[in-house]
């Protein structure tokens, strides 16, 4: 077998996320700043052509296995149905996934599918409109709403959903966020904050941690582990029942999942089978990761493929074992946080 995107540690990347662009047309707290950020020209973005050509030395030479689309918000990119369809026809049986804030997803979910879309995921942190505007700084909760059902309606599931909590915002709404999603069938996933909001607001006593989800979600459910395999995602997956009124005891069927993704409080870098690719073509072997290396600009100047394929396993072997933000108490000093927010890594 090829050797593959291999690092230190003994860990192999399979699993890559690429992101389409910085834009966003939200400006979410824990992500962006209110005025946006300085958005990368249009020739500082890998193109069509380039990023079809960089997923399939991904594939082809180094062992990827699954491809996640990211932003910024992916669904910006006016030839994202080109590039989905370009990618599945060089890869017939890649999975291929997108997150999204599922703004405008109710017009274009239908396309994506047919462009070759498998599943998607979308970011849903508060169902009252007042709170989504004050997280997301705009109105578009409707919109959003629209975008989960027309994914589920055009076969993109199963819909994953995710939902950050922060403190005094909406961490008090997560059992009826829950309770909202088993109705419909979609995975809940509830986020700790991790401190990749440009406005360096993060601290870690404002965290709402996975301990405090649970405990949050065990007034009214009992969660059990659920028996599927982790398989190296971040979340951990819980079958969900409800409480019997004044006991310790489930009530009733499974009445679906929900995931807790605890990346500060319960890190999964051991496991981790990630490397991501910026929009302008870096290689990101960890979303902590300090060095970058520039695949775009080498591919630009006329490098083969092997040539390509070895700037990408030289990035990936110095992948950092770990993050660090654990294990050191909540009066512990801040982790120093890294320059590009969430939305510059791509998700
Ligand atoms: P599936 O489980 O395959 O559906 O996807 P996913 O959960 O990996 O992807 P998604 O883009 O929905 O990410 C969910 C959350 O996982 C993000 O909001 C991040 O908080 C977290 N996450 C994604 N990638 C990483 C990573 O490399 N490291 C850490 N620590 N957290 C990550
Ligand atoms: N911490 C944790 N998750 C974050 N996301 C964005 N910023 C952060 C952060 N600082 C999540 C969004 C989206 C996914 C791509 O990343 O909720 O679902
Ligand atoms: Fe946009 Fe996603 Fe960042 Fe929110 S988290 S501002 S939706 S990129």
């Amino acid at each position: 077998a090829p050797p593959g995107l291999l690092d230190r540690y003994g860990r192999r990347a399979t699993d890559m996320r690429l992101s389409l662009t910085d834009k966003c047309n939200l400006r979410c707290t824990y992500c962006m700043p209110a005025e946006g950020l300085e958005w990368l020209s249009k020739q500082a973005v890998m193109s069509a052509e380039e990023i079809v050509r960089i997923v399939r030395i991904g594939v082809d030479l180094l062992g990827v296995r699954e491809l996640r689309l990211t932003g910024g918000e992916p669904l910006v990119r006016a030839d994202l149905a080109g590039i989905i369809a370009a990618i599945r026809s060089n890869h017939p049986e890649l999975p291929i996934s997108m997150t999204t804030n599922g703004v405008g997803l109710d017009k274009k979910a239908a396309a994506l599918k047919a462009a070759g879309l498998t599943r998607i995921n979308v970011s849903l942190d508060s169902l009252h409109e007042e709170t989504f505007a004050k997280l997301t700084r705009r109105p578009f909760l409707d919109r959003v709403l629209a975008g989960v059902d027309a994914a589920w309606a055009a076969g993109l599931g199963p819909v994953k959903l995710n939902a950050v909590l922060m403190r005094g915002i909406n961490d008090a709404e997560s059992p009826s966020l829950l309770a909202w999603a088993l109705d419909r069938g979609y995975e809940l996933r509830f986020i700790e904050q991790m401190p990749l909001d440009a406005d360096h607001g993060w601290t870690r006593r404002n965290m709402i941690t996975a301990a405090e989800i649970r405990s949050l979600l065990s007034v009214d459910y009992v969660l059990s582990p659920d028996p599927r395999a982790r398989d190296g995602a971040p979340a951990e997956r819980f079958e969900v029942r409800r409480r019997m009124a004044g006991s310790d005891d489930a009530q009733g069927a499974v009445l679906g999942t929900v995931g807790i993704i605890a990346s500060v409080t319960e890190p999964f870098c051991s496991d981790c089978r990630r490397t991501r690719i910026t929009a302008e073509g870096k290689i990101m072997s960890c979303l902590f990761s300090r060095e970058e290396f520039d695949l775009l600009e080498l591919l630009r100047t006329g490098a083969s493929d092997d040539a390509l394929a070895e700037r990408w396993q030289d990035a990936m072997w110095v992948k950092p074992k770990a993050h660090g933000m654990d294990h050191v108490g909540l009066d512990a000093p801040d982790f120093v946080q890294p320059d590009r927010s969430m939305s510059a890594i791509g998700g």
